[in-house]
């Protein structure tokens, strides 16, 4: 609701600061996409939240899922007789690969090229090389600070900018964006997701969940508060007992009696188990 409040006052916002900045020009190479948005290179400086990035779940956005894409292209090419190209493969790698809203057409074809020899070759060093070229497409640190950093399609990006929630002064460009903070970052790839030519896809509508049954319930916290607050970037989920304990309540209890039953008593008992979720949303998600 406040957001809907908030439209006019975003929209003078545009106004004033003019056109937005050019979207990034297009990559014709898959190597050049891979180097422009290379994690490697921020690594040095950032050493402990590259490597929480690198056991999060986020680092493997792509190989986790390279079954179901390799099936999303025969269902492209095979049911719908349509070519994959970037319409339609935006429809995963949006959020499973966002840099790749920086690959020209030709990029696109490497890739899907790629995921087929990934799930179907027989030589399996072929295999494994295509799966790691793969990998380094996941959702990594420009796919957040830079791709989905200002969290709205109306403002894109600035290419050579690093979002960050105060924009700190570094030894690049930063600009401080206030999504970084909210769970509006989140949402834009753990909620559905519509593409242009008007078709939707529901991976995950943990946002949703969020919005209504927490947020709309007096729920205070945000994805970052109870994902990043002292979690940094591993970004822990349902693979990770200790949240899934912290998201669960257990209480149980028993009463014991006795039942007459084919002329005799037998005891019986009734166990309740009250399950409690602490979660700002749904669990488990799907
Ligand atoms: C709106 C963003 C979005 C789109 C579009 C999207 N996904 Fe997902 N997908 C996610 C998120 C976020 C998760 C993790 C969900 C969770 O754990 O709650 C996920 C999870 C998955 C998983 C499970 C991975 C695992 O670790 O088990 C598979 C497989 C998958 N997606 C495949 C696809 C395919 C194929 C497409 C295209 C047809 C697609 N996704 C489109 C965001 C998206
Ligand atoms: C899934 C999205 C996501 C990915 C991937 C990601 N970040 Fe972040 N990062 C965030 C968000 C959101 C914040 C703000 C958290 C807050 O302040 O509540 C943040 C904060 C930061 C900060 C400032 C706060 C701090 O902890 O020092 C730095 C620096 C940073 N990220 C660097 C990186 C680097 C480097 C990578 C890759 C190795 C990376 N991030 C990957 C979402 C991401
Ligand atoms: C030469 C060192 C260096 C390199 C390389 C570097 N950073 Fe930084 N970065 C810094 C310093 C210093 C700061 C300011 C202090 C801090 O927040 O850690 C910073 C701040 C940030 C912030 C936070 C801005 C804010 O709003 O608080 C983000 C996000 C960020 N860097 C992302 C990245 C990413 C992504 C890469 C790789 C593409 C990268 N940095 C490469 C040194 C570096
Ligand atoms: C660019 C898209 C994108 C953004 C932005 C993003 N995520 Fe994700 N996230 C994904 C995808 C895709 C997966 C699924 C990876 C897989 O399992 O294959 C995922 C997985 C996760 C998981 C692990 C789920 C599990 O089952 O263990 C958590 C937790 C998570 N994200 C939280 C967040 C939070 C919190 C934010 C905001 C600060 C955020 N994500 C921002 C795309 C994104
Ligand atoms: C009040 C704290 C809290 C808030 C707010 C919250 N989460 Fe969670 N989240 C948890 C806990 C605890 C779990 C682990 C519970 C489980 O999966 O059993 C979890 C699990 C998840 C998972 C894994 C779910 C699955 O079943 O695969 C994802 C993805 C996730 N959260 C993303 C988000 C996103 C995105 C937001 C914001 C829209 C968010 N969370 C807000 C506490 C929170």
């Amino acid at each position: 609701m406040s957001l809907i409040r908030l439209a006019p006052f975003v929209i003078l916002m545009l106004v004033m600061l003019g056109p937005p900045p050019a979207a990034a020009q297009s990559v014709s190479t898959l190597g050049e996409l891979l180097k422009r948005h290379d994690s490697g290179s921020c690594e040095g400086c950032h050493e402990g939240i590259h490597k929480e990035w690198k056991s999060s779940f986020h680092g493997r956005s792509i190989v986790q899922s390279l079954g179901s894409l390799r099936a999303y292209i025969d269902a492209v090419e095979k049911e719908r007789k349509l070519p994959a190209d970037k319409t339609q493969m935006l429809k995963c790698l949006d959020c499973h690969a966002p840099m790749v809203n920086d690959a020209s057409e030709s990029v696109i074809k490497e890739i899907v090229g790629l995921v087929k020899t990934a799930v179907d070759d027989k030589d399996e060093a072929k295999k494994k090389a295509a799966r790691e070229k793969l990998a380094g497409l996941s959702v990594n640190c420009t796919g957040c600070h830079t791709v989905k950093g200002t969290g709205n399609a109306m403002t894109p990006p600035d290419p050579k900018i690093l979002y960050g929630p105060s924009g700190a002064p570094a030894p690049h460009p930063t600009k401080g964006s206030p999504v970084m903070q909210s769970s509006v970052m989140c949402s834009q790839c753990h909620s559905l997701w519509y593409a242009k030519d008007g078709e939707y896809l529901y991976c995950t509508t943990i946002f949703e969940s969020h919005q209504n049954a927490y947020r709309g319930m007096d729920g205070t916290q945000t994805c970052q508060d109870c994902h990043m607050k002292s979690r940094g970037h591993t970004f822990p989920g349902a693979h990770d007992q200790q949240l899934v304990k912290e998201g669960l309540t257990l209480s149980l209890g028993a009463i014991g009696y006795r039942q007459m039953a084919s002329g005799k008593y037998q005891p019986r008992v009734v166990v309740t188990v009250d399950v409690g979720n602490q979660a700002g949303h749904r669990i488990p998600d799907g």
